[in-house]
């Protein structure tokens, strides 16, 4: 890549402000809404006609219609429709080459503008993506980006860069990000992303997984790694930006057992991933991403968000590929997903978030916890990595206590807690008490009187003791019994950002 060149280009695209807003605002929020669909007719016709810099451009690389040399020079003046060729971002018949789209993001530390460079997609290309297609920012990516914390650290790998699009995300937050692909194009592509953005504290590398990086390690790693399970035989295209190569989900249990040689004591590791349920013989799915990650000596927190069967699962990433249902080559890929599964008795796959710890303390008690949570997370913009540090930092607090110890802790309500009680018509007592969480994961839990009263009660100033013992007075019952009742709920109101510790 020219260096200057990009450095140029970038100075055009920020000139005629090529921006997320600013074409919402130029086609409006109805040919929005149909561009995320697919549907780019409302924005064709919101666009023709118009010489603004942003609308020509967005015309050549998200409309898929082609500009000629002068328009090229005069909405890119740095540039130029030759130095746009000479980057590759445009071909000789001044067609987008490469898909370069304005992206907008938002975490802890304020909203940012970015540009994204990846292949063309599906809708350009009129077909099915190449087997080296190098992804843009799709919904995966914006899942991940919304687990990843924003609290300061020296390093982050990014593993599977892609565009570089996390890579991104990590600048702001470390002092040094190494970004890793197996693919050549992937990174020419993360590089240009790079430029554009004015961003030069990443270091791109190729090679397998943890290759790049063999004795380093990382305060966090971040990876949307290629999990998606896919037969391996000759008539099944291998797309390398979703198949990381391997049997069945062979790929995540690498990552998640490289994790352990790659991370400093308390580093992290934020990772989308897939698991395979197998037959009774081998047990489920988030039993076997626990072993992976206690055999590593990691502790983990792994939260599955969606299950599919096979069938289903096959159909997801034929179709993924550009396949249509009905086709002979879509027969013929279905045979070889069922065939595969069957193999070693697959019953469904799991898709969740994975998060890992380096323990620092070995001989502390350490967190490993499987759960499904298929509900939508909560309202928070920014998403929940920022959660579940704090989650982490608060089971450290009380995991090493004793009962005795944790009746002794203070205790406030977190302030996005809320709670709701249902009555049947005329009667004094609810027959439903519900908590509800505002972020986070958005959980809900039902309560009786003793556990909504302590919650209530837990204002930052009385210890949990003193408010059990006053429950135990007010309800009429046994102390010990609401204490040995109500202490193990403490600690999962903790975990879960229910209680903060005062
Ligand atoms: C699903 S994409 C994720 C891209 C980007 N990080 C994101 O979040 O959108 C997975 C990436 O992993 C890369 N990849 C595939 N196999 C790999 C391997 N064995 N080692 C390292 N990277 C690999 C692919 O080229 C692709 O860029």
């Amino acid at each position: 890549m020219d260096a200057a060149l990009a450095d140029r280009l970038r100075s055009d695209l920020l000139a005629a402000r090529y921006t997320v807003d600013r074409l919402r605002q130029l086609w409006g929020d109805d040919a929005d809404a149909a561009l995320s669909r697919g549907d780019r007719v409302p924005a064709v016709r919101a666009l023709r006609g118009s010489d603004d810099p942003a609308a020509v451009l967005a015309r050549l690389f998200l409309l898929g219609e082609p500009a000629d040399d002068a328009t090229l020079d005069t909405a890119l003046p740095a540039t130029g429709a030759a130095g746009a060729r000479a980057l590759g971002i445009v071909d000789a018949d001044g067609r987008a080459a490469l898909d370069v789209r304005p992206s907008a993001a938002i975490d802890a530390t304020g909203p940012v503008d970015w540009l994204i460079v990846s292949d063309l997609g599906e809708t350009a290309l009129g077909g099915p993506l190449p087997p080296e297609h190098v992804l843009g920012v799709g919904g995966a990516s914006i899942t991940l980006s919304g687990l990843i914390p924003t609290s300061p650290v020296d390093t982050v790998l990014d593993l599977g860069t892609g565009c570089g699009i996390q890579a991104l995300h990590a600048a702001r937050h470390a002092d040094r990000v190494v970004a890793t692909d197996i693919s050549a194009r992937a990174l020419e592509l993360a590089s240009l992303t790079l430029a554009l953005n004015g961003v030069s504290r990443v270091e791109l590398r190729q090679g397998d997984l943890f290759a790049p990086v063999t004795g380093e390690r990382f305060n966090r790693i971040v990876s949307n790694p290629p999990f998606v399970i896919t037969p391996r035989v000759e008539s099944v295209p291998l797309y390398e930006y979703r198949d990381g190569g391997r049997v069945g989900d062979a790929l995540v249990e690498d990552v998640i057992r490289g994790a352990a040689e790659h991370l400093v004591p308390g580093g992290t590791a934020h990772l989308l991933a897939n698991w395979e349920y197998r037959d009774a013989m081998a047990g489920d799915g988030l039993a076997r991403v626990r072993r992976w990650a206690e055999e590593a000596g990691l502790e983990a927190w792994v939260v599955e968000r969606e299950r599919q069967t096979p069938v289903a699962y096959a159909a997801t990433w034929i179709r993924d590929g550009g396949t249509r249902v009905g086709t002979p080559e879509y027969e013929m890929l279905a045979e070889a997903w069922l065939d595969d599964f069957a193999a070693r008795g697959v019953t469904a796959v799991g898709f969740g978030y994975v998060l890992l710890r380096q323990p620092v303390d070995p001989t502390a008690p350490l967190l490993r916890r499987t759960e499904v949570v298929n509900s939508p997370l909560g309202s928070a913009p920014t998403g929940i990595g920022d959660h579940l540090l704090a989650c982490l930092a608060a089971h450290d607090r009380v995991a090493r206590l004793d009962d005795a110890g944790v009746a002794a802790v203070r205790f406030a309500a977190a302030p996005d807690v809320t709670e709701e009680r249902h009555y049947w018509p005329g009667d004094e007592g609810p027959t439903v008490i519900r908590l509800r969480q505002g972020g986070g994961f958005a959980r809900t839990i039902e309560a009786d009187a003793a556990l909504a009263g302590l919650v209530g009660a837990s204002d930052g100033d009385l210890m949990v003791g003193a408010i059990v013992s006053a429950l135990a007075d007010l309800l009429e019952v046994d102390e010990g019994a609401l204490r040995a009742q109500l202490l193990p709920q403490v600690r999962e109101l903790v975990l879960t950002g229910f209680l903060l510790p005062a």
